[in-house]
């Protein structure tokens, strides 16, 4: 089984990516990981020297290019289900868990990690909470039509990763 990961940046998608693969016996592919093997740059540089739009054409190409694996752990970027019509490629192509926080948990995660983050580096300390809210709110039209929310404030990982073994149980029909 396909499983995608989605959520806002800082929510937690690669480290409980690399916890439910283990767990679950799932290749990992994460996709902004494998953006940088393969293009050996880090996200930050590339959105440094390119536009913005390339990135999103490159991240859709790595997404389509996940129905070539019956069986992934799939953690994706913040904007992917965001864009083109990846949500619904999402949807039809395996099983989606949204890592849903409020937006004042993501404004606290994310302080550590703002400087990392290409979208979040030219924020002044005034403008990030209110950019996060913004869109938070626009990206979760998205997010929500995940086929599990979950309140990643409180998960526990053990009780997500049963509960997906019972689907991939499910799924194979044994
Ligand atoms: C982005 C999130 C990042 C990365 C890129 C754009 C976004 O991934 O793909 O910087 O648009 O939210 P993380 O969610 O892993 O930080």
């Amino acid at each position: 089984m396909r499983i995608y990961l989605i959520g806002f940046m800082g929510s937690g998608k690669s480290t409980l990516g690399r916890y439910l693969s283990e767990r679950l016996g799932l290749p990992l592919n994460d996709l902004d990981s494998t953006f940088e093997e393969r293009y050996r740059i880090s996200i930050a540089d590339f959105f440094g020297k390119y536009d913005e739009t390339i990135f999103r054409n490159i991240e859709r190409n790595l997404l389509h290019e996940t129905i070539h694996h019956a069986d992934a752990l799939i953690p994706t970027g913040g904007g992917t289900p965001c864009f083109f019509d990846n949500m619904e490629f999402i949807k039809l192509s395996g099983y989606s868990v949204y890592l849903q926080w409020p937006v004042n948990g993501l404004v606290e995660r994310l302080q550590v990690l703002r400087k990392k983050r290409p979208l979040l580096k030219n924020l002044t300390d005034k403008e990030f909470p209110g950019w996060v809210q913004e869109q938070l709110s626009v990206r979760e039209f998205f997010y929500k039509q995940a086929d599990l929310v979950v309140d990643a404030s409180r998960l526990d990982p053990e009780v997500l990763a049963s509960l997906l073994k019972e689907r991939m149980r499910l799924a194979a029909g044994v």
